[in-house]
């Protein structure tokens, strides 16, 4: 312990990565030096910086004594202070925000979507993506990492510490960002596009909205804790609830006539071109 982290834009992402560093369970002597001991998050508005406020509030003491600093307006004199930046404005934002701070060779830690480590190189070549997305903010996050060459050893177990506190984290080469940006930060929309639908079935044949909400999401969180249990091919326990001439492979057969597979792979990849067009504008 005893660093300062300072979250440039603490929104939606900002405050995931914030509650779960906060949140995390007490270390231990091994992993005690990951942790900060304090955090700045900075905004722009006072509103903003008052939301964050507000849920740190709701938490209580952090397990690990974090202390958390709130400021607007103040980027670069709370980026002095810092020993590892997290970025977490919306991509526009990300160059005139780095052109008012000074990140030298310290650790920055990105969440913005379609920026290289090629195009942070010139602001911080010490960089670390990060894609996660919006269920981290519960403990239920997916993130996937991928570092710039300069980062240390010591660096990269230091964001798989941090960051590894919403939910799960992996690594993965730069090349795939863009499609993890699909479907990790965009996943959670196309889920819920499923569910949605899932219960709005459920509504159309006469089970109330508050029931069908209830079935369709016991179903999904069911059905993917079964895939993570079992390690089996999803299309293995498929086939298991298909009984021959039954009631599943009759609505399977007609969702692969409506392309259903087909519409979600094509929206994924879209989702990824969009990303990848996303810092260059
Ligand atoms: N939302 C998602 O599901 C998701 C998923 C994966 C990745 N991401 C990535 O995460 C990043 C953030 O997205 P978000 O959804 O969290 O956006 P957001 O909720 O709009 O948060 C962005 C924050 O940045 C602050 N900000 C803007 N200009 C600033 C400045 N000059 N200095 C300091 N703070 C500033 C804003 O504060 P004010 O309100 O005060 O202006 C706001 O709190 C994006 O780059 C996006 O690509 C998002």
């Amino acid at each position: 312990m005893g660093y300062t982290l300072t979250i440039l834009g603490c929104g939606v992402m900002g405050q995931a990565i914030l509650s779960a560093i906060y949140n995390a369970p007490a270390a231990t002597e091994e992993t005690k030096d990951f942790y900060p001991e304090k955090i700045i998050a900075c905004n722009n508005s006072q509103n903003s910086s008052n939301a964050v406020q507000e849920l740190i509030k709701s938490f209580g003491d952090s397990p690990n004594a974090i202390e958390v600093e709130y400021t607007v307006d103040q980027n670069s004199q709370a980026v002095k202070k810092a020993e590892v930046i997290v970025l977490a404005t919306k991509p526009f934002y990300v160059e005139q925000v780095l052109k008012g701070v000074e990140v030298g060779d310290r650790l920055l830690i990105s969440l913005v979507a379609g920026w290289t480590l090629e195009q942070f190189g010139q602001y911080a070549p010490v960089c670390t993506r990060v894609m996660t997305n919006t269920p981290a903010k519960f403990g239920y996050g997916m993130a996937v990492l991928s570092h710039s060459s300069a980062v240390s050893d010591y660096n990269r177990s230091l964001v798989r510490q941090l960051v590894g506190h919403v939910g799960s984290c992996i690594e993965l080469p730069e090349k795939n960002m863009d499609a993890a940006t699909a479907l990790v930060g965009s996943g959670p929309a196309f889920v819920l596009l499923m569910l949605e639908s899932l219960m709005e079935s459920g509504i159309k044949m006469g089970i109330p909205l508050k029931e069908s909400k209830q079935c369709a999401v016991k179903v999904l969180e069911g059905t993917a804790k079964m895939v993570e249990k079992t390690g089996a091919h999803p299309s293995v326990l498929k086939h298991q609830v298909c009984t021959p001439g039954g009631t599943t492979i009759a609505g399977l057969c007609m969702m692969e006539e409506k392309g259903v597979r087909s519409g979600i792979v094509k929206g994924v990849e879209e989702a990824a071109a969009v990303a990848a067009r996303l810092g260059k504008k």
